[in-house]
């Protein structure tokens, strides 16, 4: 069994971060990530500025990129003006954000649900035709802090709505990080009966309860096999209360070099660039793999 981690630390981590980084030290990092092996690495965001300061150095992030070869670049893109901005700084990847739920939906993307397919469906038709790949998000995948549960088929209609409009891959956002295993099997297997496989599906998972490992599992024995993380366990979403870091990348490593499953990344130098990150960021990382490595390093 092969799995794929779609490392989204520059861009899910440090979206949601106290301090803006400078913008060489966002580079480093994103060159370190792909030195440790990592073969996807979402670098950043072409949404509004005022939205997400942290973010607003994409321009000049991506020009100053040195690019690993076999590496991927993907960016999030909600709409045309972010689609102008990241075709004019040499992307090739991309994503869509989509949310399952209305108040997700207004407070993220200011659309209603039915409406953010308005502002994709150009952007996803554009970047097509522009020879780009699109993936797609769907948030709220288990509950919204705002409506509670969300039903599976909610998330199911959404995603499929995602995936007609050209996109080649869902990634399932467990955005406040409150599902558990048995949430995600109910989630899984809601997307057979619309011709969703698993080969369609990738998971992401954050951390707030610690279910994110659980969760991981779960999928991986459901079929998935694209795993989103980020290095260091750094992160969260600055729209959504209660949301923290992502899945770490380093205890998604350490689980899977614990099934024998290959992933290419060498874990102790994922553990010093986190380090290293965590001295930046000013405060230490919530992994349990870096902080248990930390210690023999
Ligand atoms: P809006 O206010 O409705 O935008 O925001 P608008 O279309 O009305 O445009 C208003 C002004 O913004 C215009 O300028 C546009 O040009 C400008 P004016 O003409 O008034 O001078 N503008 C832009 N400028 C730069 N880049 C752009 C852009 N778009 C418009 N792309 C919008 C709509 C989507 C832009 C806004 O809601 C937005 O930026 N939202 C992004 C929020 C965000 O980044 N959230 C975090 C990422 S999602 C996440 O973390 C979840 C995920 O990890 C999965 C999970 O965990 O579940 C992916
Ligand atoms: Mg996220």
């Amino acid at each position: 069994m092969k799995v794929t981690i779609y490392e989204v630390g520059p861009r899910d981590g440090l979206q949601n971060e106290d301090v803006t980084l400078p913008v060489e030290v966002k580079r480093e990092l994103i060159e370190r990530l792909a030195e440790a092996g990592l073969r996807t690495i979402e670098a950043t965001s072409f949404v509004h500025p005022k939205w997400v300061p942290q973010l607003a150095d994409a321009e000049e992030l991506l020009d100053g990129l040195p690019r690993a070869d076999g590496v991927r670049y993907p960016v999030l893109v909600p709409n045309e003006r972010g689609l102008d901005r990241a075709l004019e700084h040499g992307v090739t990847d991309i994503a869509i954000f989509g949310s399952a739920t209305e108040s997700f939906a207004q407070r993220n993307l200011n659309r209603t649900v039915d409406s953010q397919f308005d502002m994709f469906a150009p952007v996803v038709e554009r970047a097509l035709a522009n020879g780009l790949r699109v993936r797609a998000y769907v948030s709220m995948c288990f509950a919204d802090p705002w409506e509670g549960p969300v039903a599976p088929e909610q998330v199911v209609s959404v995603g499929r709505r995602l995936l007609d409009l050209g996109c080649y891959e869902l990634s399932l956002g467990d955005t406040i990080g409150i599902g558990t295993p048995r949430h995600v099997e109910a989630l899984l297997d809601a997307f057979p009966a619309d011709g969703i496989g698993p080969e369609r599906l990738a998971v992401h998972f954050h951390d707030t309860y610690g279910q994110a490992l659980a969760n991981t599992l779960t999928a991986l024995r459901k079929g998935v096999t694209v795993v989103d993380a980020s290095a260091g366990g750094i992160g969260g979403c600055p729209y959504a209360r209660s949301a923290t870091g992502n899945l770490a990348t380093e205890d998604l490593v350490w689980m899977l070099d614990g099934l024998g499953v290959e992933t290419g990344v060498n874990l102790r130098s994922l553990v010093a660039t986190s380090l290293w990150l965590a001295g930046k960021l000013g405060r230490p990382s919530p992994s349990r793999v870096v902080q248990a490595l930390a210690k023999e390093m």
